[in-house]
């Protein structure tokens, strides 16, 4: 069997404040196998962001990783010294942060530095190199990509940006591509072409996304598996066709009905019930529970594991102890 490009192994990553100490992503397991798109969803605050930056291990202070294993093509990055790790995220691992103008360098025009890259990576000359950065630069959406091509960072939209960021990280074709919430500032035509091109780059180089969004229709989409996050933990995982026709945690299932529907003609959109308990206070038992229609005793005062239902799926919910059909018995 091929190895899994990237293993997340009951990471866990923290942050120390004064307030108190912060599980902001807790024994989190995610298996990216080769030339596959995984998706990592969930609400605002739930640890997507800080769950990619532990992989890149860019993450800052008062965060710190406190537990697990990072195995990128089965080498542990966490023990990488700084030298290869620097030597694996910029040549095998690319990602396009969530903010874009934080990695684009101000003081020089987008096309130079796309061209230094690709420079670096793939030994073009100069010549060769522009006329790739141009043909990226159209893949990506960038009208009048020549002229587009002399601006500095400011002189362009957000969209533009990102859009930029996004040719940049796919251009020297990584192993594995982190992208968190890449089309989320862009319109729907856009976005469109950016989920073709991630499909592109799945299929010609056989390269490994991980795809953070908040939007299940991206998901459905272009993702092959799924990780649905809430409070700092997955909740439920699974194959995606399996998890949209069996989906079983009540947090997803709420999730899914958020979608607006083409022939919705409510005003206002269906939003779950409750707030996203603060990560400090943390309810004792399953973290959903204060939102959830089904609790009942039993969810107040344990966590429940992740269940399996079958080989593709899984979910933290006590309904699916046994596996297979929920059981309503169980929560009581
Ligand atoms: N600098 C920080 N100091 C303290 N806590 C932090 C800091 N950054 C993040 N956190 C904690 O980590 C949690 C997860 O943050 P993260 O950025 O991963 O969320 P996210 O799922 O990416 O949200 P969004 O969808 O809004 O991008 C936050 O809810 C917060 O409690
Ligand atoms: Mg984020």
């Amino acid at each position: 069997m091929e190895q899994d490009t990237l293993q997340i192994r009951n990471l866990k990553t923290q942050f120390f404040t004064s307030k108190g100490v912060i599980p902001a992503v807790d024994d989190v397991s995610i298996t990216i196998p080769k030339g596959k798109i995984v998706g990592l969803v969930g609400e605002s605050g739930c640890g997507k962001s800080m769950t990619a930056m532990s992989v890149m291990q860019l993450l800052r202070k008062p965060g710190k990783i406190m537990g697990g294993e990072i195995l990128f093509q089965g080498k542990n990055l966490l023990q990488c010294g700084p030298k290869e790790l620097r030597h694996i995220r910029g040549n095998r691992i690319s990602m396009i942060f969530q903010e874009p103008m934080t990695s684009l360098n101000p003081v020089y025009p987008v096309g130079r530095q796309v061209r230094e890259a690709i420079m670096l990576h793939q030994g073009l000359d100069k010549k060769q190199a522009k006329e790739k950065v141009l043909h990226i630069f159209r893949q990506v959406g960038i009208p009048e990509p020549e002229r587009r091509y002399d601006a500095y960072p400011h002189q362009l939209s957000g969209g533009l940006r990102q859009r930029i960021m996004i040719g940049m990280a796919m251009v020297c074709e990584p192993e594995l591509l982190i992208a968190d919430e890449p089309t989320t500032a862009l319109d729907v035509t856009i976005e469109a072409q950016i989920l073709q091109l991630m499909r592109k780059l799945r299929d010609e180089h056989g390269t490994s996304i991980l795809l953070i969004t908040h939007n299940m229709g991206v998901v459905a989409e272009v993702c092959d598996y799924v990780y649905v996050m809430y409070a700092g933990k997955v909740m439920e995982q699974s194959e995606t066709y399996e998890l949209f026709r069996n989906t079983s945690h009540p947090y997803t299932i709420g999730l899914l009905r958020s979608i607006p529907q083409l022939d919705d003609k409510k005003e206002r959109l269906y939003s779950i019930d409750g707030m996203v308990p603060n990560l400090l206070h943390l309810p004792k038992g399953c973290t959903f529970c204060n939102r959830c229609g089904h609790a009942a005793g039993r969810c107040k005062k344990e966590r429940p594991d992740s269940y399996r239902i079958n080989d593709l799926h899984s979910t933290r919910c006590f309904l699916y102890e046994k596996g297979g059909q929920p059981d309503e018995d169980k929560c009581k």
